[in-house]
């Protein structure tokens, strides 16, 4: 029998308007990986705020050790043995990534002096168990959101927990890193570590979990033995239904909208490329081969040292993000934090924020009009909250993702950038937000898919780009292409 580490009982939470979470039990043992599931909104990461207390429940307890825990802030959490890996990220990304790992608990020796030297050795040795090899001292900000993920990891693994939450860890790293990440959580389930999994990737869950828990509004809906049950059985009782995710049916692109020939910049080479008119076209690879900076210099985030842009046939200047929106094209960005979203507005303002002349009636912003726009895509979209009034940083991670679509959805521009679409976004809602890519392709709208999900990028596919090390390395139709083919290429074994 294994030894019961935390218990919580009868748990609810309410925010305004919200009942997040209605009397939830859960349980994690001693050396068990617990995946929690559930749709956008369940109350997953509510509850993992609760046990690292950046919240406190209204009702309910919380048994460590069989004994009852009141857990009232951060750092109460950790001296209790836990610790968490966010959903959102929490890296200062002015500081190094030392100071990040061991803020405020660095090494110190007589009179209160910061031991340096141990701090970056202590740093290096925690980052190798994770396989990465980057200076201590570097800069955070200067790293993908992939690697920043895994200090994120590294940061948590630092306080030696008794119980690890790790809140989607793997939305936003790929094949080689999870990879990475799975060797060392079951190392630390080996060494008795109690660890809480969230993710949206129910494969991840048959790969690592012992047990699952499924909530669903609020609720507790189901535990069981992973080996017991299938994948069915969890999105049955997630969604309550059966979902299908068929490969939709292709149109013919003949028209060429975008085309860029020979773009270069310091971060990738010679990127040759068309996509047609209702085409959805997609890019594959590693994290780190290039793909955001592709898109980045495209949209006039980044500089393009050279190369040329055709739009219908005409060549366009690009230099920055004006140039891009005015020949009509829209930029869903990976990461919502930092480009996405005005996190402490209302969701009805982000949905208008990049449509304001069309939201306008002369000069006056029509709010009447906004409003209406937003609960439509509110319904759309099936975006979780329980008012478009609401502010954006108070929705779920995935209802966050949705708003920042319909946004661009309201823009409705002529080509389509969508980078990591359905990053953190729950089964059923990707499916939907496929679906409605779909659908904007049949009104003539071309998109550009970045996607590290291989499965969804063959299934919603015209044609695949695959990009190593800054290059496009490959070029399939949709038809052709299949999971190994891609990774191939992915990897830099073809060219
Ligand atoms: N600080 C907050 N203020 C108001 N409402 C909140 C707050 N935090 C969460 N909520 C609401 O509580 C509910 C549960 O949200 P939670 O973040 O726990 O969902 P989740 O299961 O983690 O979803 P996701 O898979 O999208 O991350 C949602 O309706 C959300 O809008
Ligand atoms: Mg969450």
């Amino acid at each position: 029998m294994s030894k019961l580490v935390l218990s919580v009982k009868g748990i609810t939470k309410d925010f305004p308007g919200v009942r997040a979470l209605k009397g939830v039990d859960f349980d994690l043992n001693e050396g068990e990986i617990h995946a929690l599931c559930g749709e956008n909104g369940a109350g997953k990461s509510t509850l993992m705020h609760i046990l690292a207390g950046v919240f406190k429940q209204d009702v309910g307890e919380i048994l460590l050790n069989g004994e009852k825990v009141s857990i009232a802030n951060q750092k109460n959490a950790n001296e209790l043995g836990i610790s968490i890996v966010y959903q959102e990220r929490s890296l200062v990304g002015s500081l190094n990534v030392a100071e990040n790992i061991f803020a405020a608990r660095q090494p110190v020796g007589a009179f209160s002096v910061i031991k340096w030297k141990k701090l970056y050795d202590d740093t290096t040795e925690l980052l190798l168990k994770l396989g990465i090899h980057i200076d201590p001292k570097a800069i955070v900000d200067q790293f993908s959101p992939a690697m920043q993920q895994m200090i994120e990891i590294a940061k948590a693994l630092s306080l030696n927990p008794q119980v690890l939450i790790l809140d989607e860890p793997t939305a936003t790293i790929t094949e080689k890193e999870v990879g990475l990440l799975f060797s060392l959580l079951r190392k630390l389930k080996e060494q008795g570590t109690a660890i809480i999994y969230i993710s949206h990737r129910l494969a991840e869950i048959f790969q690592i979990a012992d047990r699952v828990t499924v909530f669903k509004d609020g609720e507790h809906i189901a535990t069981e033995e992973v080996i017991n049950i299938d994948n069915e059985w969890i999105v049955n009782k997630m969604v309550g239904r059966e979902l299908y995710f068929n490969r939709v049916e292709k149109l013919s692109h003949d028209e060429i909208i975008l085309e860029c020939i020979g773009l270069n910049s310091s971060k990738f080479k010679d990127i040759n490329f068309k996509v047609g008119k209702g085409e959805i076209v997609s890019f594959a690879g590693l994290a780190g081969a290039g793909r955001t900076e592709v898109m980045r210099g495209l949209f006039g985030a980044d500089k393009v040292s050279s190369g040329e842009v055709f739009i219908n046939g005409k060549k366009v200047r690009i230099r920055h993000v004006n140039d891009a929106i005015k020949n009509g094209i829209g930029y869903l960005p990976e990461d919502r934090k930092d480009h996405g979203l005005f996190l402490e507005m209302a969701v009805s303002t982000n949905i208008a924020s990049a449509s304001l002349k069309k939201l306008s009636k002369g000069m006056n912003i029509d709010n009447k009009l906004i409003n209406k726009t937003s609960e439509t895509y509110r319904k759309k979209l099936n975006i979780i909250t329980p008012s478009i009034h609401q502010k954006v940083v108070n929705l779920s991670g995935g209802n966050q993702q949705k708003v920042v679509l319909a946004k661009w959805l309201v823009v409705n521009p002529k080509i389509m950038i969508v980078d990591e679409p359905t990053r953190g976004v729950d089964i059923g809602a990707k499916a939907e937000i496929y679906q409605i890519l779909r659908e904007l392709t049949k009104e003539g709208t071309s998109i550009i898919v970045v996607s590290s999900d291989l499965p969804e990028v063959l299934a919603i596919s015209d044609r695949i780009y695959i990009m190593h090390n800054g290059e496009i390395k490959g070029e399939l139709s949709g038809d052709e292409a299949t999971e190994q083919l891609v990774m191939k290429y992915a990897s830099g074994i073809m060219n």
